[in-house]
């Protein structure tokens, strides 16, 4: 805040307070472009000009070049979808194999996700595959993310792709559709095809210990293989297993969108 001008003959303020002032007049925060430009919108130059053209809003407002941010309180926009990486943080897909298991150390000495994917920054699994599952596994070290995309009220869409033992009737698919009463109560409706027999395409928005596992016990039909397919909008057909790879920035903002969406789906705070 500015102050008047001393009297003529008063005192000079303490050095301290002159200190305090001078730094209050600094601009604080990142230039936007700067931060636009480390979640991947191209070079400083490039998001200038985005920002230019009245295409970036920071909490609402059409930012003006020269604006500066904290990323990690402003909400900020380009074409009104939020940009919602800060810098820092890396988000990665994992293709998990078999015979790997979904925790940062194992005291058995298996091989855990985190040792296929790079050590540093340090990061975690978002959710958990069984150590026989296969599939997409989403790994970061964005803590806020990945507990918005585990809560179950928020509803993100797991696919997997199922075989089973034996051939699925209709009215069991119709069953898995539904729900089926497990131990730990009824799971929530479910999407459930069977494109050839005995494979199941099961989509799911819980993430209940082995859930699909127990749903396809519960209808008779144990599973006897098992890859999780999609996360929500990630997809990935050609990542091998044991490969790993960046999301790209239009799949982190889908990722946010879906995430968001699924809070107002299903109406819950979380
Ligand atoms: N459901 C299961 O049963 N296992 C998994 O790993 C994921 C979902």
């Amino acid at each position: 805040m500015a102050t008047d001008p001393p009297e003529p003959g008063a005192p000079e303020p303490p050095l301290w307070e002159q200190w305090a002032e001078q730094r209050a007049k600094l601009p604080t925060g990142e230039r936007l472009q700067k931060v636009l430009a480390a979640t991947g919108w191209g070079s400083r130059r490039s998001c200038e000009e985005l920002i230019a053209a009245g295409r970036v809003t920071v909490n609402g407002e059409v930012a003006e070049l020269g604006r500066r941010v904290d990323p990690n309180v402003d909400l900020i926009e380009v074409d009104g979808a939020p940009v919602g990486v800060k810098p820092g943080l890396v988000y990665y897909l994992l293709n998990k194999p078999t015979g790997v298991v979904t925790t940062a150390k194992d005291t058995h000495g298996r091989t855990t996700v985190v040792e296929l994917v790079p050590s540093t920054p340090r990061v975690f699994p978002v959710g958990r595959l069984d150590i026989d599952t296969e599939g997409l596994l989403l790994m970061t070290n964005d803590g806020d993310l990945a507990h918005r995309i585990t809560h179950p009220s928020h509803g993100i869409e797991k696919e997997y792709l199922v075989h089973v033992r034996g051939r699925v009737t209709p009215g069991q698919l119709r069953q898995l559709r539904d729900g089926v009463e497990l131990e730990d109560g009824m799971t929530a409706p479910a999407q459930a095809s069977q494109p050839s027999p005995g494979v199941l395409r099961i989509t799911i928005h819980e993430g209940r210990n082995r859930q699909v596992r127990r749903m396809c016990d519960a209808i008779g039909h144990p599973v006897l293989r098992l890859v999780r397919t999609r996360i929500g909008p990630i997809t990935d057909r050609s990542l091998r297993p044991s490969d790993w790879r960046e999301l790209s920035t239009g799949e982190r903002r889908a990722l946010t969108e879906a995430v968001a969406a699924g809070a107002q789906r299903y109406d819950r705070p979380t």
